[in-house]
């Protein structure tokens, strides 16, 4: 299998190290516009093969897409990150544009591949990517939900003061404030997390959730990127082994929950094919409502796309 991860900076270089450190895939091509960048950290995460004793490798390339022809899989990190004060909807007309080009290019190279995207505003530049790449909406996938569900089970774990490993949790809509945590579909060993922890204290979770991507940019001064790395990766590993996980994921949505033509999370089986299926939640008026809220909110920023892309028609 043949992996190529567009934008070597700080997710994208994340990514590239967990797929090669856990060897999810044999050949893997980091790809940047930056010269250099990308094959100097591409040699960086081989030099650490011996150290750590792996054997898939990394090779980088500057804006080369012929080294990334054939591709599986394409994982897209290309793209402007969040600074303090800015919100993931004040990147779209910077990313579009990047994701626009890359997504061209990649395809010319990959016209089989499975897309991946990561880059911000997320939910609308899966949908740039589909729009750019004319793939079915199986194989164009959004990354986000694996991100902000990691997060809610971390803070779970740190709550109930076991291992995040026991948790599993499901969660819906755009990567945003507007994201739908779902605790009545939360377990901790098997053991429904509305029996281990109070309302007041799950609703304090599920707002340090939704706000999670901005209190690390707050700490940090630029977004995640461990994560988000190991989110993507998992996504790819889930596609290359045909694992067939049950993910949260971003895909244009036809009917789906009641919602057509927006690209918003849901729950996903991911397997070789890209989404193999849909998995649609029986949800109550409150959490129907909250969906709702969320789709109005990506679909405003969808409309910003769809402005720009006119005016350059
Ligand atoms: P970064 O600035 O560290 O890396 C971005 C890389 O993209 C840079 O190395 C840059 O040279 C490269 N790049 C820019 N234009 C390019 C082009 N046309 N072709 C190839 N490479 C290009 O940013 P970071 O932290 O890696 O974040 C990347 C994107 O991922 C941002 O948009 C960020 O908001 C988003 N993000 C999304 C998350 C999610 O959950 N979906 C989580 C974390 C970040
Ligand atoms: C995150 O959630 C900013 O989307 C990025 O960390």
């Amino acid at each position: 299998m043949k992996i190529t991860v567009i934008g070597a900076g700080n997710v994208g270089a994340t990514c590239a190290d967990v797929l090669a450190t856990r060897e999810i895939a044999k050949e893997i091509v980091l790809l940047d516009i930056k010269e250099g960048v990308a094959e100097g950290k591409a040699l960086d995460i081989w030099q650490k093969a011996a150290i750590l004793n792996y054997d898939s490798k990394t090779v980088g390339v500057t804006n080369d897409y012929s080294k990334t022809a054939n591709s599986d899989v394409v994982v897209i990190t290309s793209g402007l990150p969040r600074k303090p004060g800015m919100t993931r909807d004040d990147l779209i007309n910077t990313n579009a544009g990047i994701v626009q080009s890359v997504t061209e290019n990649v395809v010319k190279y990959s016209p089989n591949c499975i897309l991946i995207i990561v880059s911000n505003p997320l939910d609308v530049m899966t949908y740039c990517a589909h729009l750019y790449s004319k793939f079915p909406r199986e194989r164009v996938i959004g990354m986000a939900g694996v991100l902000d569900t990691a997060r809610y089970r971390a803070f779970l774990a740190d709550e109930i003061g076991c291992s995040p490993k026991e948790i599993e949790g499901m969660l819906l809509g755009g990567h945003g404030d507007t994201m739908v945590p779902l605790p009545r579909y939360t377990t901790v060993g098997g053991i429904p997390v509305t029996e281990l922890v109070s309302k007041e204290r799950l609703d304090a979770i599920v707002d340090r959730t939704k706000n999670g991507g901005g209190e690390l940019v707050k700490l940090m001064g630029t977004s995640a990127w461990y994560a988000p790395g190991a989110a993507a990766a998992q996504m790819v590993e889930s596609i290359v082994k045909d694992q067939k996980r049950i993910l949260p994921v971003c895909i244009k949505l036809q009917g789906e929950y009641g919602i057509d033509d927006c690209y918003l999370g849901v729950p996903a089986v991911l397997g070789k094919n890209g989404i193999e299926k849909v998995i649609e939640l029986q949800l109550n008026p409150e959490e129907s409502a909250l969906m709702q809220t969320s789709r109005k909110h990506v679909k405003e920023v969808m409309n910003v796309l769809d402005a720009t892309v006119a005016a350059k028609a």
